[in-house]
């Protein structure tokens, strides 16, 4: 058992398995690409992750924590190979503005280099990593035909205009072209804007967790939401559904 249990309460919120929606396709009148990520989107990736997360980083880094937090995130995408292989990314003209990563239940942490220099953090800032990557991995562990939206980001200047839905689309094609039975994600209450956009596109609010504020980033609650999938369509109705315009090759 999970240390982190004993720290940890669950409030189940609905208990309804409800049926499947069908995922309808949506019209890519954006012009934006939406492809695997590469090595080399890895910066652009952090620059997107810090800008979306910034309460997360003055928590975990303090003030300024720019560039802490710049190194902090780089390496470990770089260390990580599987990492930045679950990465789609939202393109256009060559410049990447969104981003969406995902985890299966048969994803491993790929490790090839030292893991980073904790020299350059405070004793508080390493506290607070431990606890709370350790209960967020802890919460957001993947069964067996589940994918996991792990976090997402879009440029601010481009919110508000499809494409976090783009990359939820392409995200829930590439689960159910995988077999998977469910997508989850873990939201927390204060992202309003996110919340809004997940329950539109049919997920659900499954269970709340409670614990201290330490193992959350400086939060105390967490929100679960379940969207269940359709089964694996035949490729007649795969390329229906399928937007045109994005591609995972
Ligand atoms: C949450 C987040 C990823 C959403 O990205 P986004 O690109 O702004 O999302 P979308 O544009 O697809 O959807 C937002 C709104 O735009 C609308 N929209 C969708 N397609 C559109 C289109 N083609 N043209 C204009 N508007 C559109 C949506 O209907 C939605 O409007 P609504 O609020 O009325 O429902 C983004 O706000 C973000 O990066 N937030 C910070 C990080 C975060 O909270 N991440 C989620 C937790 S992991």
């Amino acid at each position: 058992m999970s240390l982190y249990k004993l720290f940890c309460k669950t409030i189940i919120l609905n208990e309804i398995r409800y049926p499947p929606q069908k995922i309808l396709p949506i019209t890519n009148n954006l012009g934006m690409n939406v492809r695997r990520a590469k090595q080399g989107d890895i910066e652009r990736i952090c620059e997107l992750y810090m800008t979306a997360f910034p309460e997360d980083m003055e928590y975990l880094f303090g003030e300024p924590f720019t560039d802490i937090a710049t190194k902090f995130l780089i390496h470990n995408f770089t260390a990580d190979k599987n990492l930045i292989a679950n990465c789609l990314v939202a393109e256009k003209n060559g410049k990447v503005l969104g981003v969406c990563s995902t985890r299966f239940s048969d994803y491993v942490h790929y490790k090839e280099t030292e893991d980073f220099d904790t020299d350059s953090l405070s004793l508080k800032s390493i506290t607070r990593m431990i606890c709370s990557f350790g209960m967020l991995d802890y919460l957001s562990r993947v069964n067996e035909g589940e994918c996991l939206i792990d976090f997402m980001a879009v440029d601010p200047e481009f919110r508000n205009n499809g494409i976090g839905q783009m990359l939820m689309h392409s995200a829930t094609m590439n689960a159910i072209d995988k077999g998977c039975k469910q997508l989850c994600l873990l939201v927390s209450p204060y992202s309003i804007r996110a919340r809004k956009l997940y329950e539109k596109l049919d997920f659900i609010l499954e269970r709340m967790y409670k614990t201290l504020p330490i193992f959350l980033l400086g939060d105390r609650t967490m929100f679960i939401m379940v969207k269940y999938l359709p089964p694996t369509y035949s490729s007649d109705e795969k390329q229906h559904e399928r937007n045109d315009n994005i591609s995972l090759q």
